[in-house]
């Protein structure tokens, strides 16, 4: 089973804070650091690194050339990503002593896109692939609509949230990643069962895999629920911990594993990105989780 990745590719500028800086507020910086990001990379990263065929489509500037690097680095096919003028898509990351994070997204070659990009990578996947799309990049809703006329089945974690999701048809998606704030915003609900409930209602053919920060996970599958806590660990830098679950999800749900233990290692590797700083460099690669896990 072949995982396309379509999404963004980003240069992470990390800075170490006391407390994340609030409006109005000027405040220095301890440290600052460049590592290699963006929801698309480091999902397809987590996918390649749990075992996974990854294909990685997306734009990057022509300062981008380290950031294919990095796919090729980790096992990810890199042919299908395309140097556009200008430069890469770039994230201003202040990290607390906490290791929590608030991002600033400069979207750069991310929104580049066009049809004729896209119909071309596309043409080239069908039946029994997986498409595997955030919300970093343009066109996202033709992205699903061509991906769905191709029969893929698509996995979307519509992070960062915003209007733009409103414009995708949502019954084409076969399993929704999203946390508890993204559920509250498309169910209307604050509940995550209720949340859950909405969903189901309104997508029945959809998949749901919520998370809920320290609360865990839930996985929403046929009417079934299966529930996943977290492993407690030192917070270094949560950055990629969402992008680390959702692609170790995506890789492990194509192998005959039962739910539980998908959630158990998904939650396993995302604890382990979370004790590292950076984002991409931070993904385990699945003999680490399948160690952690055992000794857990
Ligand atoms: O999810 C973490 C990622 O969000 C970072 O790597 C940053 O680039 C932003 O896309």
């Amino acid at each position: 089973m072949r995982i396309l990745d379509f999404g963004s590719l980003n240069y992470d500028y990390v800075y170490g804070v006391d407390h994340v800086a609030v409006a109005g507020e000027t405040i220095s910086s301890y440290n600052m650091e460049v590592f290699c990001g963006g929801k698309g990379l480091n999902q397809a990263i987590a996918a390649a690194r749990a075992g996974a065929e990854v294909y990685m489509a997306g734009l990057v500037g022509e300062d981008g050339q380290l950031l294919m690097d990095i796919c090729k680095r980790n096992g990810v096919d890199s042919s299908f990503i395309r140097k556009v003028p200008g430069i890469s898509g770039h994230a201003i990351i202040q990290v607390d002593k906490e290791g929590q994070n608030s991002i600033l997204l400069y979207g750069g070659s991310n929104q580049q896109m066009t049809r004729e990009y896209i119909d071309d990578v596309l043409g080239q996947f069908g039946c029994g692939d997986i498409l595997l799309i955030q919300n970093e990049i343009n066109l996202l809703d033709y992205i699903i609509d061509k991906a769905s006329e191709n029969g893929m089945r698509i996995y979307l974690n519509p992070s960062p949230y915003n209007e733009k999701i409103k414009s995708c048809d949502l019954s084409k998606i076969s399993v929704l990643l999203i946390n508890e704030i993204e559920g509250g915003q498309i169910s209307g609900e604050r509940d995550y069962d209720k949340m859950l409930d909405v969903m189901q209602e309104k997508y029945p053919e959809t998949d749901l895999m919520l998370t809920l920060g320290e609360k865990g996970a839930v996985y929403c599958c046929r009417g079934k629920r299966y529930r996943q806590d977290i492993y407690k660990v030192k917070a270094v830098d949560t950055t990629a911990a969402g992008d680390t679950f959702t692609g170790y999800f995506a890789a492990l749900m194509q192998e005959k594993i039962p739910v539980q233990e998908v959630l158990a290692m998904c939650a396993g590797a995302a604890a382990i990105a979370v004790s590292r700083k950076g984002a991409a460099n931070s993904i385990p690669i699945r003999d680490e989780v399948n160690k952690f896990c055992l000794h857990k």
